[in-house]
């Protein structure tokens, strides 16, 4: 049977930041934080990944955020409210490994921020205490800041052009405040991969015993099959999409990841040309 993934609710967030929420029934009955969903736009689209931000198991939706940046994600910011998402496949990945750190400090740039909301409201309910920490390239682009207030303790922010907040980056932000005193038992990092391993580089020096990052590379299938995620971890080689997303942040391949994430830029740039100009003609 196939399930009607009627777009809810739609509404830009910032500019070329998307907020939806889907009719996902299924996805939404076994959704934990941490996970993430493929989505198809149209019939003839491709199938990307996006993270989980919240879901309802009552009322069967899910809701995602996201940047846009390619031909996938222009023609799911196109759908409006009532029309339809072709296909949602999850959930998928492995739930956060939410247990009770002690003081845990969730970290993000950009849209990633909206990433972290159901890490910061797991580890709230366990009785952690969160502080989130994030970053945007300007204030206009700053997301969910209120949204994780809700279960953060405290909420620090930088802007890489200083109009909010700590001026710099999210990584210089983090190590800042752990150089006045800061101590932290976890940290979870969501986020672009150069961000995302400038923030692991703070968390090392500083100490920081546990540190999970989000690992964002390209991914076909989804389930295990195709091989386009994989990443190494620790000198192995794990497949993000099954055995992730998050991975010891410590562990990760860093450059492996950042030059596996531009493999296709040539293709993507052509594709988005084309989509660009079809929708002129
Ligand atoms: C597990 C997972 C969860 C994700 N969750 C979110 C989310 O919640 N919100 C969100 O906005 N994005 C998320 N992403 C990234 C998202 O999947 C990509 O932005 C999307 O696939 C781009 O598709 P496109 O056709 O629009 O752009 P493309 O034409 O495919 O790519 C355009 C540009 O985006 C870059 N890009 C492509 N794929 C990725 C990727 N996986 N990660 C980083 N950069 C990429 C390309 O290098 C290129 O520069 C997630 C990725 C993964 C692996
Ligand atoms: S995306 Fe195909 S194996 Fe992970």
């Amino acid at each position: 049977m196939k399930t009607k993934h009627e777009v809810l609710r739609r509404r830009a967030l910032a500019p070329g930041i998307v907020d939806i929420v889907v009719r996902a029934p299924l996805v939404a009955r076994k959704a934990e934080p941490g996970q993430f969903v493929m989505v198809m736009a149209d019939e003839r689209g491709e199938r990307i990944p996006l993270t989980l931000v919240d879901w309802s198991r009552e009322e069967g939706w899910i809701e995602m955020v996201f940047l846009e940046v390619g031909v996938s994600t222009k023609k799911l910011s196109a759908l409006r409210e009532g029309q339809e998402v072709y296909h949602v496949a999850g959930p998928l990945g492995n739930p956060s490994k939410i247990e009770r750190y002690g003081r845990v400090a969730v970290v993000g740039g950009g849209v990633a921020n909206a990433a972290l909301y159901p890490i910061a409201r797991a580890l709230r309910g366990l009785g952690n205490e969160v502080i989130a920490v994030v970053g945007a390239r300007s204030s206009s682009l700053l997301v969910f800041e209120e949204k994780l207030s809700e279960f953060c303790d405290e909420v620090h922010v930088a802007t890489d052009d200083g109009s909010r907040g700590f001026k710099g980056f999210v990584s210089q932000l983090l190590d800042e405040l752990m150089g006045e005193g800061l101590e932290l038992d976890a940290v979870w990092i969501v986020g672009p991969a150069l961000m995302m391993r400038a923030c692991a580089q703070v968390a090392a020096k500083r100490g920081v015993p546990v540190a999970y990052a989000s690992l964002n590379p390209i991914m076909v299938c989804g389930m295990g099959m195709c091989g386009a995620c994989r990443v190494k971890v620790g000198g192995r080689v794990r497949f993000t999409c099954v055995e992730g997303p998050e991975f010891d942040a410590y562990a990760v391949d860093w450059e492996d990841l950042i030059r596996r994430l531009g493999a296709f830029r040539d293709q993507e740039g052509l594709s988005l040309r084309l989509y660009s100009e079809a929708k002129r003609a």
